[in-house]
């Protein structure tokens, strides 16, 4: 599971490096296959019940699942990239969203909002806490900040099969469902709407966008459970903690 975190979480920095004006999300998807096969992995979306990307792309509007093809990213996007991979049967999961010179204060506090919601998620993720405290924790820092926590979509385990149990609603109260136990595997993935929390699905099948228009963002990451802070396995490895 590091291993396969690792790959996954280098693979969409590198991706994220490259999202930029002018780009088309297909083009991104090409760079996502050539990154994975060059890594001796697997993309873990393509063919998923018939998904035909191999990462999703979802901007704006979009808040997951979306399809990358010849939609070009302009400056004042946001732009969210969700990459699993398979190494060695073992499966990483990770999202994050870049703003491409976004300068409109709401769209940057709505990024900043889920950058943080992922963390007090994580923060909750420990040996001992129940599983919803993690729902909760996410769920009460957006809330404080003022934006609204996608009900429709869920966290997961994740490991050998990149949908496990238990699901993770990123909503709700503590102190429910299973006890949390040290070498648990988890995707932790909050998905935030600026807007109302309401969402559909396109005609494509997959695209799930905001009722209203409003723009999303999704921060995912797959962690380990241990006795105090959450090892997250879906680091580069060259973040510094300041
Ligand atoms: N990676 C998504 C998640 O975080 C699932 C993508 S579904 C797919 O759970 F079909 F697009 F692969
Ligand atoms: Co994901
Ligand atoms: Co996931």
């Amino acid at each position: 599971m590091r291993v396969a975190g690792r790959v996954t979480a280098c693979i969409c920095g590198e991706i994220a490096r490259c999202v930029g004006p002018g780009v088309e999300t297909g083009e991104l998807d090409a760079l996502a296959r050539e990154l994975i096969s060059k890594a001796g992995g697997r993309s873990a979306f393509l063919g998923y019940r018939g998904y035909p990307g191999h990462v999703c792309i979802s901007v704006n509007e979009e808040v997951v699942h979306g399809i990358p093809g010849r939609r070009r990213v302009e400056m004042g996007d946001i732009v969210s990239l969700d990459v699993g991979v398979e190494v060695d049967g073992f499966i990483g999961d990770t999202a994050t969203t870049v703003g491409v010179g976004v300068t409109d204060p709401g769209r940057l506090r709505l990024i900043s909002a889920g950058e943080e919601a992922l963390r007090r998620g994580i923060e909750a993720a420990r040996a001992g806490a129940r599983l919803s405290d993690i729902s909760h924790a996410i769920e009460q820092s957006v809330l404080r900040r003022g934006f609204s926590v996608v009900r429709d979509f869920v966290g997961h385990g994740v490991g050998r099969k990149m949908h496990e149990e238990p699901q993770i609603p990123n909503f709700g109260p503590a102190g429910r469902g299973p006890k949390l136990a040290a070498g648990m595997t988890l995707a932790i993935e909050p998905m935030i709407n600026g807007g109302s929390h309401e969402v559909r699905v396109l005609d494509d099948g997959w695209t799930v966008v905001t009722r209203d228009g409003a723009p999303s963002v999704h921060f995912e990451h797959t962690i380990a459970i241990a006795e105090g802070e959450a090892e997250i396995l879906t680091s580069a490895g060259s973040e510094r903690k300041n």
